[in-house]
């Protein structure tokens, strides 16, 4: 399973539940990760997207305590446990987790890859991604060129889990 996820130079994710930033070349990359693929989200983050309608062409997956929730084009569920065992049916390599704040928190320790756009760019926020260049637990795999988007400079990161904490 692999977190996907864009922060600022100070780790946030999002304000008044929306993103930071509208970076067309990151969300390019973001659907051409995830097309076709399982997202897992959040309530927060479901309602964050234009009517709080899912994503299209994958399969959606969203967390939340209200046992009622029925949305169109969503599965749902009320705990951690039902979405693991939910996805164990998919490739391991086709489980995204998409956000936002309290969803890559909780599923940390499942994911052993995390795809980061890194944005350098501080700004107010008020959800935010643990520092993952300080958690022992991860290292960087790779990360691109410095980019610029009308100003806007950003690199695409992978991480993964160092051994000793997959052993
Ligand atoms: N930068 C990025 O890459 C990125 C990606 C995604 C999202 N975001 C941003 O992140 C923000 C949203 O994040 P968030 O942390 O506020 O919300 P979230 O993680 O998307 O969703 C939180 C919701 O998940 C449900 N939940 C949490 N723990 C649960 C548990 N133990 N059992 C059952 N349900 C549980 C609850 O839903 P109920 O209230 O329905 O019970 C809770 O309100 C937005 O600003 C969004 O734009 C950023």
């Amino acid at each position: 399973m692999k977190m996907i996820v864009c922060v600022s130079e100070n780790w946030g994710i999002g304000k008044d539940n929306n993103l930071l930033f509208s970076l067309p070349p990151d969300m390019k990359f973001f659907r051409e990760t995830t097309l076709g693929k399982v997202v897992i989200m959040g309530r927060g983050t479901l309602d964050s997207f234009p009517g709080g309608k899912p994503l299209k062409n994958r399969t959606n997956v969203v967390l939340t305590r209200d046992k009622n929730l029925v949305r169109e084009g969503v599965v749902v569920f009320n705990s951690k446990e039902e979405i693991l065992n939910y996805v164990k049916e998919f490739p391991a390599d086709d489980v995204f987790v998409i956000g936002g704040g309290q969803i890559y928190e909780m599923f940390r320790d499942d994911c052993d890859e995390a795809i980061v756009t890194k944005v350098r760019k501080t700004c107010p926020c008020d959800t935010f991604l643990f520092n993952i260049d300080e958690d022992g637990d991860w290292k960087l795999y790779s990360e691109s060129d410095l980019m610029d988007y009308e100003g806007t400079k950003f690199s695409f990161c992978v991480y993964r889990k160092t051994k000793k904490s997959l052993s």
